[in-house]
């Protein structure tokens, strides 16, 4: 079951209640919510109250990508603010800090997720295979949205999702950044189930039509 994720970053911020409702109302999987503190990547985005009105807003699951240096600071707090699934970036701190912060997140009852940037490579992902329910690939550097798809990001989407078959089967397999209807079918064939799509979703002209449509494709 392929899974869409529209990233937040690309709603209208004006109206994010509607907006979040609207995706319930289509039957979106996920909303995928882009945290950014201006270090980790070199952009701002949200942080704490707008996760926790996000959260108030609908019963989406809320997907929430921390793109933060040293997350381990903060995981606890983005639970609180009710994230159902909350990835934290295997370049952000140590292995030891960064298993620690998956564990946390465990122990709070959310979904445990680990991120690799595009130069990054797959093996990265390894030490985390037991502690963790997603991993999440970057098929663009992160920091903004509307960003052009890596292609060259699919051999190790591959190799992941080998390691997940081997060693984690139910552990989900996302692709976030510059994902859209032909790009999406590229990495559905290279193993991904969830699809991250902001620009994309947010600026169909039906959005209930892409939905189905990238599900599909
Ligand atoms: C990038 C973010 C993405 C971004 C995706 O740093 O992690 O989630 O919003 O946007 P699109 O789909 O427009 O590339
Ligand atoms: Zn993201």
């Amino acid at each position: 079951m392929i899974k869409l994720a529209p990233s937040m970053l690309s709603a209208d911020f004006s109206r994010l209640g509607e907006e979040m409702r609207e995706l319930e109302q289509n039957g979106i999987d996920y909303a995928h919510v882009d945290i950014m503190d201006g270090h980790f990547v070199p952009n701002l985005s949200m942080g704490f109250p707008v996760v926790t009105a996000l959260r108030k807003s609908s019963s989406m699951v809320l997907d929430v990508h921390l793109m933060i240096s040293e997350p381990i600071r903060y995981v606890e707090r983005f639970c609180k603010a009710g994230a159902d699934i909350l990835t934290i970036h295997v370049e952000a701190d140590t292995e030891e800090n960064n298993k620690e912060a998956l564990r946390m997140i465990r122990a709070c009852g959310v979904k445990p997720a680990i991120s690799v940037k595009p130069k990054t490579p797959a093996e990265a992902v390894l030490p985390y295979m037991d502690l963790v329910d997603l991993i999440l690939v970057m098929t663009v550097e992160p920091g903004f949205g509307g960003q052009s798809f890596m292609e060259d990001m699919m051999p190790k989407l591959k190799t992941i999702r080998g390691y997940i078959d081997a060693q984690n089967p139910s552990c989900e397999l996302e692709v976030d950044g510059g994902v859209n209807l032909q790009t999406a079918e590229i990495c559905k064939a290279n193993g991904a189930n969830v699809l991250v799509a902001g620009s994309a979703y947010f600026g169909a002209e039906d959005r209930v039509a892409f939905a189905s449509a990238i599900r599909e494709s």
